[in-house]
C-alpha cells in the first residue's frame, strides 16, 4: 500500500502504472454515477438502501409476493436515469479506453450511463434498468403498456409479468458477462476500481483475482471500503475529479492536445 505518501505522488504513480499497462481492466460501481445525480445504495444517508429495504424490491421473492410494488419502484428509477446525463468519471474511462491497446469496462450499475457516454468494451455485470424482461419466459419485451392498475405489465408471449432486466439478490450473474470480466481481471495489468463499495460478490472478487493475477489495483473511491486495505493504490476522492487527474497524468501531453 502507498496510502503514507502525499496524495499528488500517488496519484503521479498509479498513473505511471495506468501509462505502461497493455490492458486495461475496470469494475465500477454506484459512486461512478453518484456525480450524474444517481442515487448510490450502501451511503449512510443517501443511498437506497438506507431507504429501502433491498429484500422488499429486489429479489425474485419480493417480486412474487409483490410484484406491483417492485415493478413501480424500478419504474420510477428508469424514468430517473433517463433525465440524468454520463459524468466527467464516466468521460474519463471512455479516454482510457481510447488510449490503451487493450482495454474492458465490467460495471456493476444498471443506469446505462457509460454506453451513452461512449464505452464500447463494456459488460454489465447487474443488466440495465432500461430493458424489460418476461418473469418465466426472459425473452425482451420491445414494449409494455402500464394498463393494469395493480399489476405488472404482461409478457405479449406468455402473460407472465414483465419485469426488469437487472439482477436481483439470489441471482445468477449473465455467464457471458461474469466470465468476460473475469477474464479481463486475470489477464489486466491495471484493474481500476472506481466507486464500488466492493461488498457485493461476485463482482467483488474481481479486485482479488486481479491481484492475484499479478496486475496493479488501483482504487478510486470518496470512502474507505473493504478493499482499500488490499488495492496497491487507495486515491481518495470523487470519480469526476479523481479520474480525470489519473488520466490527465498518465498522458500528459496527450491530455494538452485534446483540450479546447
Ligand atoms: P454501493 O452503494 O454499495 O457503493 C458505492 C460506493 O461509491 C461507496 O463505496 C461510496 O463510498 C462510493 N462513492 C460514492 N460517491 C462517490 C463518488 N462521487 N466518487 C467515488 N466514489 C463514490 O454501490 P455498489 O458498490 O455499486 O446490486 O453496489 C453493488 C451492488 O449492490 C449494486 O450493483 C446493486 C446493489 O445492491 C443490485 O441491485 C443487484
Amino acid at each position: 500500500m502507498h496510502e503514507k505518501s502525499p496524495p499528488e505522488s500517488r496519484l503521479a504513480e498509479a498513473a505511471a502504472q495506468l501509462a505502461r499497462a497493455c490492458y486495461v481492466a475496470v469494475l465500477t460501481g454506484a459512486g461512478v454515477s453518484a456525480e450524474s445525480g444517481v442515487p448510490t445504495f450502501r451511503d449512510a444517508l443517501t443511498g437506497l438502501w438506507a431507504t429501502f429495504d433491498p429484500r422488499e424490491l429486489a429479489t425474485p421473492s419480493a417480486f412474487a409476493r409483490n410484484p406491483k410494488l417492485v415493478w413501480d419502484w424500478y419504474a420510477e428509477r428508469r424514468a430517473q436515469v433517463a433525465t440524468v446525463a454520463p459524468n466527467a468519471a464516466h468521460r474519463a474511462l471512455v479516454d482510457i479506453e481510447a488510449r490503451v491497446p487493450r482495454f474492458l469496462l465490467a460495471t456493476q450499475n444498471v443506469d446505462g450511463l457509460h454506453r451513452r457516454a461512449g464505452s464500447r468494451a463494456l459488460v454489465e455485470l447487474h443488466g440495465n434498468i432500461a430493458r424489460v424482461k418476461c418473469s418465466a419466459c426472459m425473452c425482451i419485451a420491445a414494449r409494455w403498456d402500464e394498463a393494469e392498475d395493480a399489476l405488472p405489465p404482461r409478457c405479449a408471449r406468455c402473460a407472465a409479468f414483465l419485469r426488469p432486466d437487472v439482477v436481483w439478490f439470489e441471482e445468477l450473474l449473465p455467464a457471458g458477462a461474469l466470465a468476460a470480466a473475469e477474464d479481463a481481471a486475470r489477464e489486466c495489468d491495471v484493474l481500476l476500481v472506481v466507486g464500488t463499495s466492493a461488498e457485493v460478490y461476485p463482482a467483488a472478487a474481481l479486485p482479488d483475482t486481479a491481484r492475484a493475477a499479478g496486475a496493479c489495483v488501483i482504487e478510486i473511491n470518496s470512502a474507505t471500503t473493504p478493499l482499500t486495505a488490499r488495492a496497491d493504490f487507495a486515491l481518495r476522492g470523487r470519480a469526476g475529479d479523481v479520474l480525470p487527474a489519473l488520466v490527465h497524468a498518465a498522458w500528459p501531453a496527450a491530455s494538452a492536445l485534446l483540450s479546447p
